[in-house]
C-alpha cells in the first residue's frame, strides 16, 4: 500500500512500541515520516527512527536540516497523521486547538484524517478532562484506536495501555487505503462468505478442502477500507479477524446458508468467496465411530444447498458475486456458472496454476458478467480484492439505476 504516514510519536514509555508500528506500516509498502516531542525523544532517541525512515526527525519547529517549516510541509505531505502513542497531554492539546510545539503545530495544520492511539496511567486516562477531551476529538472526526486494560509500565493494572501494535498497523492501513482508493462503498452493507467448511463425519471427523479463507478475508478488509458495513461469514480458518468487521464463524455449510442468507437480509451485496462443500454425509454418526465396531467402508453423501443460487434466485436490486475455482476451460466454465447460479459476476481463477492456487498470497482472476470478461493481471490477494470490490459498487449502482 503505498501512501505517506505522518508518525507522530509523544512522550509516554510505550514510544518504543511506535518503532514496531513504524516497521508495520513500511512492510505494508507506506512511506513513513516522524515527528516526535522532545519528552518522546527521552524515551526513545530520534536516531532510531531516522534510520528507520532514512529522514530526519521533526523535533523543534524552527530547527529540521531538511525543511524550513516543517509544521506545514509534513502536514502537507501526509496522507494521514498517527500519533502513537498520545499522552493525555497531546490529546488535551489537539482537541483545544494548541500548537506550541512541533507535533502539535503540525497536527493543527494537518487537513488530513488524523489517528490517535492514547496509551497512560489510568487515573489519567479515566479523569473526566481526558474523557471531554476524547469526546471533542470524535466530535471533531479524528479517529481512535482504544488503549486496552492491561499492566502498565508504572506498575499498577486497567485501562490505558497502547492497544496491540497489530491493531494500530490495521487500523492505519485502513484509514491510508480509504482516504488514497476512496470509499466506493459508503454507506453500504456487504456479506463476505470465506473459508472452506467441514462437513461432520463423526463427532471428531470430517470432509473439508483446501481452502485457507485468504481471498474472502482480504475482500472483508477491501470492503471495510471501501466504506462499507461488512458481515464476514467464515468458515473454519486460521486468520485472524479483520478489525471493524462483524465476524460470523461457521462450521458447516448448512451453517453457513443459514448465516449468509439472514445477513443478505438487510445487505447491498454479497460476495461468496467460501470454498462451500457440495455434498455432506447423510447421517452423521452422534458418537465416535469405533474401527473395531463400526467398518466404515463408505460414506453417504447428500448435496448440500447452493448458496449462491439460493442468494441470487431472490436478490432484487442486491448485487450478488460467486467465484469459480477452474482447473480447465477457466472462461467457459465460469460463463456457464454464472448463467447456472443467476448471479451478478463471476470472479474466476484458475487453481491449477501455483500463484493462484489455494493458500497462496497472490491470485490471478478474470471478473466475468453479463457485460463480458476482464481478466486482471496477477496481483496479490488485498489488490485483487480491492479490484473486485470497485467492481462490485459499480455493480450495484447500475442495478440500483436499472442499467443491469
Ligand atoms: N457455492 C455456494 N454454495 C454451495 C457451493 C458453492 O454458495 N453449496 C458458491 C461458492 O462460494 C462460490 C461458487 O458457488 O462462489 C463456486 O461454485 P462451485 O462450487 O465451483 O460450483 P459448482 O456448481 O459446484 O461447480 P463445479 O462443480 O464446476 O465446481
Amino acid at each position: 500500500m503505498a501512501g505517506h504516514v505522518l508518525l507522530c510519536v509523544t512522550g509516554g514509555i510505550a514510544a518504543y512500541k511506535a518503532c514496531e508500528v513504524l516497521r508495520g506500516l513500511q512492510v505494508a509498502g507506506a512511506e513513513v515520516r516522524v515527528a516526535m516531542t522532545k519528552a518522546a525523544a527521552r524515551f526513545v532517541g530520534p536516531v532510531t527512527f531516522e534510520a528507520l525512515t532514512g529522514h530526519a526527525v521533526a523535533l523543534d519547529l524552527f530547527d529540521h536540516p531538511e525543511s524550513a517549516i516543517p509544521h506545514i510541509e509534513l502536514s502537507e505531505w501526509a496522507d494521514i497523521a498517527l500519533v502513537c502513542p498520545c499522552t493525555a497531554n497531546v490529546m488535551a492539546k489537539v482537541a483545544h486547538g494548541i500548537a506550541d510545539d512541533c507535533v502539535s503545530a503540525t497536527l493543527l495544520a494537518c487537513a488530513c484524517p488524523v489517528l490517535v492511539a492514547p496509551a497512560m496511567n489510568t487515573r489519567m486516562w479515566d479523569n473526566p478532562a481526558t474523557q471531554e477531551n476524547l469526546a471533542t476529538l470524535e466530535r471533531h472526526g479524528v479517529r481512535l484506536v482504544l488503549p486496552v486494560e492491561g499492566r502498565l509500565a508504572c506498575g499498577t493494572s486497567g485501562a490505558g495501555k497502547l492497544a496491540p501494535v497489530d491493531a494500530i498497523v490495521e487500523d492505519a492501513l485502513s484509514l491510508l487505503r480509504g482516504t488514497i482508493l476512496g470509499r466506493p462503498l459508503a454507506g453500504r452493507h456487504v456479506v463476505i462468505t470465506a473459508g472452506p467448511t467441514h462437513e461432520a463425519i463423526d463427532p471428531v471427523r470430517y470432509i473439508a478442502n483446501a481452502s485457507s479463507g485468504k481471498m474472502g478475508y482480504a475482500l472483508a478488509r477491501a470492503a471495510r477500507d471501501a466504506g462499507a458495513q461488512v458481515t464476514l461469514v467464515s468458515g473454519p480458518t486460521s486468520l485472524a479477524a479483520p478489525r471493524g468487521v462483524d465476524l460470523v464463524g461457521v462450521t458447516s455449510a448448512a451453517q453457513m446458508l443459514e448465516a449468509t442468507v439472514a445477513a443478505f437480509a438487510g445487505a447491498d451485496a454479497a460476495v461468496l468467496a467460501a470454498a462451500v462443500a457440495d455434498y455432506t454425509p447423510a447421517s452423521p454418526a452422534d458418537h465416535k465411530l469405533k474401527k473395531a465396531h463400526e467398518h466404515l467402508s463408505s460414506v453417504e453423501l447428500v448435496e448440500t444447498a447452493d448458496i449462491l443460487a439460493t442468494l441470487s434466485a431472490d436478490s432484487g436490486d442486491r448485487v450478488v458475486v460467486g467465484f469459480a475455482a477452474e482447473t480447465n476451460d477457466l472462461i467457459a466454465n465460469a460463463t456457464s456458472k454464472l448463467a447456472r447460479k443467476g448471479c451478478d459476476m463471476i470472479v474466476a481463477n484458475d487453481v491449477s496454476r501455483p500463484e493462484s492456487t489455494f493458500g497462496s498470497d497472490t491470485n490471478r482472476v478474470t471478473l466475468v458478467t453479463a457485460e463480458g470478461t476482464e481478466p486482471l493481471e496477477l496481483m496479490g490477494k488485498d489488490d485483487v480484492a480491492h479490484a473486485i470490490v470497485g467492481r462490485v459498487a459499480r455493480l450495484i449502482a447500475q442495478k440500483r439505476s436499472g442499467r443491469a
